[in-house]
C-alpha cells in the first residue's frame, strides 16, 4: 500500500447543461462539475473491509472489486472506508459517478499507482455500467476532469473538449422537483423502448436535442446568453416529448415560464415521483429567487465548472 498513508479523496457532483439522454445516442452534450463534493477516505484496518456511508454500500462494494480486477490489483489488508457527500442521491446531479471516480482515485493512491486520469476516468465506467446499464460516460467523465466538458462517445470511444469560458456566466438557479423513484438507468431504458417502438420520431427528437446542444455549446464559447431561454425552453420540450420529465417537474417548469424565464431537468429525469434538479434561468434571476421562497422550494446554491476529482492529501 502506498503505504500506511490515510488516504482521502473527493469528487465533484455535475449538472448536465444541455444533451441529457441524446448523449447515449451519440449526440454532444455540455455538462459541468459543481461545487459540492463526495469523499471517500480510505484507512488501513485489521481486516475485512468496512464501509461507513449514508447510501447503502454495494455500489461501492462494486467500485472496489471492479478497480481490483481491472486494474490487477488486490486489496492485501483490511479496510475502512468511509463516504461522506454533499451531493443529493436521485436529483440529476451525478451522486454515483462522484462515487464511482471518487473510489477508482482512492484506490489508485492505495495501490500506489500514478494518477492516470484518463484511467481512473475508463474504470469508472465501467462501475458505471452495473449502475446504469448503458450510460453515456458523460457524468464520470465530467466528475473525472471537472470543469465544463463538451462531451460526446462514438462507440465506446469519448471525445471530451474542456471548454474555456471566458465571460462570466449568468446566473443559473437550481430548484428542486423531488427525488426521483426511478433510477438513471431505468430512465435510460424508458428512453431505449420508446427508441424501439418508434424510431423514427425519437431519432428526430434526439438529433433536435443534439441541435440545441451545438447551439448552447457555441453561447457558452462566445459568452453570449441572448438566445439561452429560447435554448432551454427547447430543450426542455424535446426531454418531455422523450418522456422522461413527470408532472411535478413540468408544472414547476411551466411556472417558471410564465415568469419570463427557462427551466429544464438536469439529468436523467424522473416519472413516478419528482424528476430531480431544474436547471433555471431568468434574465433577472431574482424574479425565480422571490419565486421558490413563495413556493418554498428548495434551491441548491451552486458553482459551476468547479475542479474534478481531487486528491485531498497531495
Ligand atoms: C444522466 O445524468 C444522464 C443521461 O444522459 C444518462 C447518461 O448520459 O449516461 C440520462
Amino acid at each position: 500500500m502506498a503505504q500506511k498513508r490515510d488516504i482521502l479523496v473527493s469528487a465533484p457532483g455535475k449538472i448536465i447543461l444541455s444533451g441529457e439522454h441524446s448523449v447515449v445516442y451519440g449526440q454532444p452534450a455540455l455538462l459541468t462539475a459543481v461545487n459540492r463534493r463526495l469523499s471517500v477516505s480510505i484507512k488501513e484496518a485489521d481486516q475485512g473491509i468496512e464501509i461507513i456511508a449514508d447510501e447503502p454500500p454495494d455500489l461501492a462494494r462494486y467500485a472496489l472489486e471492479k478497480t481490483e480486477q481491472l486494474l490487477k490489483k488486490e486489496i492485501k489488508r483490511g479496510l475502512k472506508i468511509k463516504i461522506n457527500s454533499q451531493i443529493p442521491v436521485g436529483r440529476g446531479f451525478g451522486s454515483s459517478a462522484a462515487l464511482a471516480v471518487a473510489i477508482v482515485g482512492g484506490l489508485f493512491s492505495y495501490f500506489g499507482k500514478t494518477w492516470d486520469k484518463a484511467l481512473i476516468n475508463q474504470i469508472a465506467y465501467e462501475i458505471e455500467k452495473k449502475q446504469h446499464g448503458n450510460p453515456s460516460g458523460g457524468d464520470n467523465s465530467v466528475v473525472c476532469f471537472g470543469g465544463f466538458l463538451r462531451f460526446q462517445k462514438r462507440g465506446e470511444k469519448f471525445i471530451i473538449k474542456p471548454l474555456k469560458i471566458k465571460t462570466s456566466l449568468p446566473k443559473f438557479i437550481l430548484l428542486d422537483s423531488g427525488r426521483a423513484k426511478e433510477t438513471t438507468g431505468e430512465m435510460v431504458h424508458c428512453v431505449s423502448k420508446k427508441y424501439k417502438k418508434e424510431k423514427l420520431k425519437v431519432k428526430r427528437t434526439l438529433s433536435l436535442i443534439g441541435r440545441t446542444t451545438i447551439k448552447t455549446i457555441a453561447g457558452f464559447k462566445k459568452g453570449n446568453f441572448n438566445q439561452l431561454t429560447t435554448l432551454i425552453k427547447e430543450n426542455e420540450r424535446l426531454l418531455e416529448e422523450l418522456g422522461v420529465v413527470g408532472q411535478k417537474a413540468k408544472r414547476l417548469i411551466r411556472e417558471i415560464e410564465k415568469l419570463g424565464g427557462a427551466a429544464k431537468i438536469c439529468g436523467a429525469g424522473g416519472l413516478k415521483a419528482g424528476s430531480g434538479v431544474v436547471l433555471c434561468y431568468h434574465p433577472k434571476p431574482k424574479i425565480i429567487l422571490n419565486f421558490a421562497q413563495k413556493q418554498k422550494l428548495v434551491h441548491f446554491p451552486v458553482k459551476l465548472g468547479t475542479e474534478g476529482v481531487k486528491n485531498e492529501k497531495n
